[in-house]
């Protein structure tokens, strides 16, 4: 086999066959391809497509190119949640413990942040004493004992994906559906669940700003997942403006924690119990999304979650009274209020903008170097469709240093939009896959 025949292959269209994917893959990983040629396929694949054998075909040959986690140890239908990612999305800390209270067995691998999304593991270490780095061992009897378990996701897991990834962003291909499927489908196929939610992001803070993309995106996850003989839904959300109120690391777990004591803000509670409804229906645990929000409602209300959660960060080494007690989280030595500028409605947030502030402030990593700061971030007073008179605050930022904070202050307000028509209530939930999965009963 040539890799030149394979290119030429792409190039005019044509299907590659199962065989000529694993060639590309392996050989890409044992160095035997070099990157000029890696690269004109991926530019290849960027214009022609995959079909849908060649996607689930690629995502399994990158999935098989390391470790795959067995979790065959641990009883019962093991369900994973995956978000595409965007500013403010702490459904994960919500969910972790609210689907284990429910009786799912979490086994969760969650990553770091990087740029201005940041990583479920990122915050969880922002709770004093959270260990992430559990062996497989002590990660299985872990969720066996508690029925939930966190760790960070090691290279090992699909290291073809990484290899791949860095090519695909420098030589502008990140962007393709069919790559970005198969990029996301391996680590989560690899992660060793029976089940998967996807939440697909889409709008200002989301990498999918485009509706039809991002449901196109969902479609393909979902089948390739459920190829590889994993039950698979999707969510596509919206992240027209950042998700709650906080972002930042310990800004996101207080939310998160008062998420679990009723107190949180609505759009992360409706996330929250529509993915985790979809958890509970994917294994079999209610008949349908009803039922499912209903029993997850009651497990907020007789603060099981809550209890679930002060569980997992005992296990892990965390301090647990931080779920019943405030202050104990790193809190920043500065607040900034940010001015509105005038009257009217708040018609836009930029989500990007707010992130990239927040990263600013040091909630987030410019590189894998970035040391973060747990404390840092950015709490919004305000959200789309809020009224404001000028003067009051719209979000107030949280640093630990004064240097640069004016300019992140314009910045932030810079992110808001204010007009004088109200806008329209925001459409959270965009769509769902399959769509049958949104009609009730
Ligand atoms: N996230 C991934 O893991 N891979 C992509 O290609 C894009 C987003």
């Amino acid at each position: 086999m040539r890799m030149y025949d394979l290119i030429q292959k792409k190039k005019e269209g044509l299907a590659l066959a199962t065989n000529e994917i694993n060639y590309f893959v392996q050989g890409y990983m044992d160095d035997q391809i070099p990157d000029y040629q890696a690269s004109a396929l991926l530019m290849a694949i960027y214009f022609c497509g995959l079909n849908e054998r060649e996607t689930t075909d690629l995502t399994m040959a990158i999935c098989n190119s390391g470790e795959q986690v067995d979790l065959s140890a641990i009883p019962g239908v093991k369900v994973d949640k995956h978000s595409t990612g965007g500013v403010g999305d702490k459904t994960t800390l919500v969910l972790i413990p609210l689907v284990a209270a429910a009786g799912l067995p979490v086994a969760k691998m969650s990553g770091r942040g990087l740029g201005h999304t940041g990583g479920t593991v990122d915050k969880l270490e922002s709770i004093p004493g959270f260990q992430v780095a559990l062996d497989s061992e002590q990660f299985i009897s872990q969720v066996r004992r508690i029925g939930a378990a966190v760790v960070a996701q090691t290279n090992l897991l699909a290291p073809a994906d990484k290899k791949l990834y860095a090519l695909r962003d420098v030589t502008a291909t990140v962007d393709s559906i069919p790559l970005i499927a198969s990029s996301i489908m391996s680590k989560k196929i690899a992660s060793g669940a029976d089940a998967i939610v996807l939440d697909v992001k889409v709008g200002s803070g989301a990498f999918m700003p485009d509706q039809q993309r991002a449901i196109k995106l969902a479609r393909t996850m979902v089948d390739i997942g459920n190829q590889a003989g994993r039950r698979t839904a999707a969510l596509v959300t919206n992240m027209d403006q950042p998700l709650g109120l906080a972002v930042g690391n310990a800004l996101e777990v207080q939310e998160a924690i008062d998420t679990l004591r009723g107190q949180g803000p609505g759009d992360l509670l409706e996330i929250c119990l529509e993915l985790g409804a979809i958890m509970l229906l994917l294994a079999g645990k209610v008949a349908d999304l009803q039922v499912g929000r209903g029993e997850l409602l009651n497990l907020l209300k007789n603060g099981r979650a809550l209890n679930k959660l002060e569980e997992l960060i005992m296990a892990q080494g965390g301090d647990p009274r931080v779920v019943r007690q405030d202050g104990l989280l790193p809190a920043a030595e500065f607040t900034r209020a940010v001015p509105a500028p005038s009257t009217g409605y708040i018609r836009g947030i930029n989500a990007t903008a707010i992130g990239r502030s927040a990263m600013l402030l040091g909630a987030g990593r410019e590189n894998m170097e970035s040391v973060i700061d747990p404390s840092a971030g950015i709490v919004l007073q305000k959200k789309v469709g809020d009224p404001v008179e000028a003067g009051a605050t719209l979000a107030l930022l949280h640093a630990n240093s004064t240097e640069g904070l004016e300019q992140v202050a314009a910045y932030v307000g810079q992110a808001y939009q204010i007009g004088f028509v109200r806008p329209r209530p925001v459409q959270l939930i965009l769509g769902t896959v399959p769509v049958e999965l949104s009609v009730p009963g």
